[in-house]
């Protein structure tokens, strides 16, 4: 299986701070956020929630997930419309429902770009890629919360994707840890999104830790 760019680091937070610590980090690509994540900031209300989006845009220069509220064709399109004006950089995120595909079909005919989250099937990511959607967001931790193997979702929406050429990035959601990050890298995610202390969670290694203090203890005593 040969993949050919490499996989991206989206931060999964409507949190300004953390998604500035990440950014400081240089390695980040994007931010996805969704409903839930934006009540937990205490950002309520439409304007206020707009305004965080674009606040969220001057940090980061990267593909920002903006999730719909609407569950109805005609509103999606409306509200999708609007948070697409925003920032060029903002990805209309829809939920895997009908009117969600009928509605990514709409975006991807308008060249706007899609997120299709609240993916738990293979026969849903191959529905999501049908319609054009830019991303499809599989959610690991979900399903291991139920005892299924969310990273055979991956496996199998991965080589699924490839045998029938689809376009849409497998964008990993409800990653949980780090080991979750190197599974979905092993799997063929094009993009892994996470929480900013599982990204960090990645750095950490005990024989790190041993091996550079034992390094400046020797430096010190041979120094001083
Ligand atoms: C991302 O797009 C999802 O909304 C998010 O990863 C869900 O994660 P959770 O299952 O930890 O809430």
């Amino acid at each position: 299986m040969l993949f050919c760019s490499l996989m991206k680091f989206f931060i999964d937070t409507a949190n300004l701070d953390q998604i500035k610590e990440a950014e400081e980090l240089g390695i980040l690509d994007g931010v996805t956020t969704n409903p839930s994540l934006m009540a937990k900031e205490g950002i309520v209300g439409e304007q206020n929630i707009l305004d965080h989006y674009l606040k969220i845009c001057d940090i980061v220069d990267g593909d920002v997930s903006a999730e719909v509220i609407s569950t109805e064709y005609d509103k999606m399109i409306v509200e999708g419309e609007r948070l697409h004006e925003i920032h060029p950089n903002i990805v209309v995120k829809v939920p895997m429902i009908q009117d969600g595909i009928k509605a990514i079909s709409y975006f991807s005919k308008k060249n706007i770009d899609t997120n299709c989250t609240l993916v738990f099937s293979p026969g849903q990511a191959i529905l999501a890629a049908k319609a054009g959607a830019t991303y499809l967001s599989p959610f690991i931790g979900r399903l291991d919360d139920i005892s299924w193997d969310g990273m055979d979702l991956i496996k199998s929406i991965a080589k699924i994707y490839e045998v029938q050429g689809y376009n849409t990035e497998i964008l990993a959601a409800s990653v949980r840890n780090p080991l979750h990050i190197v599974k979905c890298a092993e799997a063929g995610a094009n993009v892994v999104t996470c929480p900013l202390s599982a990204m960090t969670g990645l750095l950490k290694h005990p024989l790190t830790d041993i091996g550079l203090e034992k390094f400046l203890a020797d430096h010190k005593a041979a120094n001083s």
